[in-house]
């Protein structure tokens, strides 16, 4: 007797073990998986834990809008249809949402709700948990193996939810963080060009045919977006070039180049304080390069010069030569897309030159009169 309670002691103790070390496992490996500032990201990543962990074939992560207070998906996996399940089961949701707590629910035929459940075996809901508030929900559906959700199921989804949660709060703030100082940039950028005589609209012209380059060169949306940021500060440091400079009606003297040319330099030294921008900062260093190496500010030639930076460079040229100066009138389109074709392998990279032609050729004829 003695011994059988022993053993079956040994086997609870092993038992309650086996869940807390995979607990802390999964803690581990969450540490990881969520370290983004990437919310789609982090949803991703835990829409496809939550269903390797528990193992189950649905899942899916809802964002709660603050201001309407409706449900939307933000990612899922499975056979996922938002309309039957959050439609329906309207209520069993707003209970998880307000009382903060997991509900599970193994046998759907017993459900009051289960008209707007139809077809699904068993369903485990988890509120998403921010510090302050409930951000959303997650929604497992039909376990793999059996029908039942078990606590230890309840237990590790919450796990998942709470450092989800925590990542994704992060990120809301990162961005918050981020988009209030490009606000702040940006506005300093448009109080540049509205006080100097040749420069109005540049920065956001510059950044529309960068993006049209990016986009036919096939870059990524994470690429697109460092390139958006880079083009919008490409010529920031021309706040620190003096004025009469800027605004001199005719052509400029050797030195007032010479000045004009610190810009990429002086724009680095602004910027310089903003840490994990250093992609952006290189991207507004080198925008002045040349392609085989000659007459560039610090020299760097082909593919030692980031792609950012020989994206910026055929756009800002392009920008410049259609734009009118104080001492010469525009280009046309057509001329000036000639002119850059030809400075191809010598100014800039023959690839991104190559979209450019694209891009444009693209657009509507109105464009390109
Ligand atoms: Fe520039």
């Amino acid at each position: 007797m003695e011994k059988h309670n022993a053993a079956s002691d040994l086997r609870l103790t092993v038992r309650e073990l086996s869940n807390v070390y995979e607990e802390l496992s999964l803690l581990y490996k969450l540490s990881g998986l969520f370290s983004t500032l990437n919310v789609n990201e982090i949803c991703e990543n835990l829409v496809n834990e939550a269903i390797n962990t528990v193992g189950v074939k649905t899942a899916a992560v809802l964002f709660l809008n603050e201001e309407t207070q409706a449900l939307y998906t933000k990612a899922h996996r499975g056979d996922w249809d938002e309309d039957r399940i959050v439609d329906g089961g309207i209520e069993v949701i707003a209970d998880v949402l307000e009382n903060s707590k997991p509900i599970a629910f193994c046998k759907l035929e017993n459900v009051e709700h289960q008209d707007s459940l139809h077809g699904l075996q068993s369903v485990l809901l988890c509120p998403l948990a921010g510090k302050g508030k409930t951000l959303g929900l997650m929604i497992l559906a039909d376990k793999s193996s059996e029908n039942e959700f078990y606590s230890n199921d309840v237990k590790l989804l919450k796990v998942i939810t709470t450092q989800a949660a925590m990542a994704i709060e992060n990120a809301f703030l990162y961005q918050e963080i981020e988009d209030l100082l490009l606000g702040t940039i940006k506005s300093f950028v448009k109080a540049l060009e509205t006080t100097t005589q040749w420069t109005a609209g540049h920065t956001e012209r510059v950044t529309m045919y960068a993006q049209g380059i990016a986009a036919e060169m096939g870059l990524d949306e994470k690429k697109m977006e460092r390139l958006r940021i880079c083009s919008l500060l490409h010529d920031i440091g021309k706040i620190a070039v003096p004025r009469d400079i800027l605004n001199k009606k005719g052509q400029l003297d050797r030195e007032e180049w010479k000045e004009i040319k610190k810009h990429p330099a002086l724009g680095v030294t602004i910027l310089s304080g903003l840490k994990s921008f250093d992609d952006i900062l290189d991207g507004i260093k080198y925008h002045h390069e040349y392609w085989d190496g000659t007459k560039g500010l610090f020299g760097l030639k082909g593919e030692d010069i980031p792609l950012m930076a020989r994206i910026l460079a055929v756009a800002d040229a392009f920008d410049a030569m259609t734009s009118d100066r104080p001492y010469r009138s525009r280009k046309k389109i057509g001329e000036t897309l000639n002119e850059i074709v030809g400075l191809a392998d010598r100014q800039f990279d023959p690839t991104v030159v190559e979209a450019f032609q694209k891009w444009i050729n693209r657009q509507h004829p109105a464009f390109l009169l």
